[in-house]
């Protein structure tokens, strides 16, 4: 039988809406398949929004403030009351081993974290700023104990780095409500000054896998830049996988015709109805809100709502990059822990129908689905005793069985013309997202 037959892929297959094909790398963005491969098959990785902002937790001079790591400019804090928060910066409960850990517990294969974000502190020691960590009282740099736990524990580690600056005197334009002057103020040397920072990032901390740029969207930046920026970063190492944050937009003509760069889209707080075809993209997703510590939310999503996001992302053929927020004193909010934890627990179970899986042409009803080789990986949640009809599949597979449970025997398929039916048992074989893997001859086509 073709490979093609296996999976009719027409339309009006009840129930299943059916994804465009997508192959890695094939267009747009991710040329690079070398560069690309251990990203695809990572699938989940931790995001940390970590800063001066919180140290406050969404609060300013004793009430809510808006939120979080914009808290300066909601709350339309002045440069000089902002600015002292540095002396009351001091995480005495930062514990790099405890992050990574929790990131590695949960099946975390990569951590992205904030060196800088918009309100402009560097979380590591540089040389080319004075409003860095080593002019806090905490004096760590928070950065190299990151990257040395991630090594220790078999982490890649990411760099955030945030495009927009609220803090620098060169970086324009001001926010719309500051009188700060900025007659002397030059983008160029502002320009000059990431290189620098970026320089000592991706040379001073061994291999850095993933630069994540942020805050790209102001006036003052544009394709050109963003192209030039990532040739320099790229100079820098070869290797580095660059989101597509880092270029400004505007018209590709003024770099020499060359299309947008970066290596994947960002989704942001979504995952795209049909994922992003012959596109590599990775969503960022919040456990409660907000992306950096806000004491005010108590909004978290409930593990079952975790995993459903990593199984839907991965799915679609997308990564999940999800967030923690750590507090002021440097721990992780305790729902996060819960939230990790949780993950963690079914990953053991069942991370083998995330990790170096690909898109199945089916994006969700009746079940999700995802494919490595010759194994169809199916997401059964709420879990259905008793027939269940895969419409749009032609041909049984040869064995089916419960991935928490290879031992309890295969289960029964047939193929009927209106498509493959499985039976499941009535017990479901746990609590949450329970995988039935089905094995072909041949590989699927993804
Ligand atoms: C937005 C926000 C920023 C956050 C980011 C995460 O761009 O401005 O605060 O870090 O999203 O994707």
């Amino acid at each position: 039988m073709h490979r093609r037959d296996l999976l009719r892929l027409g339309a009006g297959a009840a129930g299943w809406s059916m994804l465009a094909p997508r192959g890695p790398g094939d267009g747009g963005v991710g040329q690079d398949a070398d560069r690309m491969a251990w990203w695809r098959d990572a699938r989940f990785g931790m995001f940390i929004h970590f800063g001066l902002y919180s140290t406050l937790g969404g609060e300013w001079k004793g009430a809510p403030a808006g939120s979080h790591e914009w808290i300066r400019n909601n709350a339309k804090i002045p440069h000089e009351e902002y600015i002292p928060l540095v002396e009351g910066f001091d995480p005495r409960g930062f514990d790099a081993d405890a992050w990574v850990a929790a990131a590695k517990d949960a099946g975390q294969k990569y951590l992205v974290v904030t060196t800088k974000h918009h309100e402009g502190f560097s979380l590591f020691d540089s040389a080319v700023t004075g409003y860095d960590v080593m002019s806090t009282p905490f004096r760590r740099d928070i950065m190299r104990e990151l990257a040395d736990a991630c090594r220790r524990h078999g982490i890649r580690i990411g760099w955030y780095y945030s495009i927009m600056d609220w803090y620098h005197p060169d970086y324009l334009p001001r926010r719309d409500w500051e009188q700060r002057d900025a007659t002397a103020a030059s983008f160029a040397r502002y320009v000059a000054f990431m290189q620098a920072q970026l320089r000592e990032l991706l040379t001073n901390y061994g291999d850095i896998s993933i630069l994540w740029f942020d805050g790209q969207w102001e006036r003052t930046w544009n394709h050109a830049l963003g192209v030039s920026l990532h040739d320099y970063c790229r100079a820098i190492a070869p290797d580095v996988v660059i989101n597509n944050r880092v270029d400004g937009g505007g018209d590709p003509d003024s770099a020499g015709g060359r299309g947008p760069v970066g290596d994947f889209r960002t989704p942001e707080q979504e995952v795209p109805a049909t994922g992003l075809s012959g596109l590599d993209w990775e969503s960022c997703i919040t456990m409660n809100k907000n992306w950096g510590w806000s004491k005010f939310d108590h909004d978290w999503k409930s593990v079952s709502e975790l995993i459903g996001l990593l199984v839907e992302t991965a799915s679609k053929g997308g990564n999940l990059l999800l967030n923690v927020g750590p507090m002021g004193d440097g721990r992780f909010p305790p729902q996060s822990i819960d939230g990790l934890r949780g993950i963690g627990h079914w990953m053991r179970v069942n991370g083998a129908a995330i990790y170096g899986t690909r898109a199945t042409p089916f994006a969700d009803a009746p079940v999700r689905a995802t494919l490595r080789g010759t194994r169809l990986n199916l997401f059964i949640d709420p879990w259905r005793p008793g027939p269940l009809l895969l419409p749009g599949m032609t041909a049984a597979p040869h064995r089916a069985y419960l991935l928490a449970d290879p031992g309890a025997g295969p289960l029964e398929t047939r193929a009927t013309p209106g498509g493959v039916e499985l039976r499941l048992p009535e017990r479901a074989p746990g609590p949450i997202w329970p995988v039935v893997v089905m094995e072909f001859d041949e590989a699927l086509p993804g």
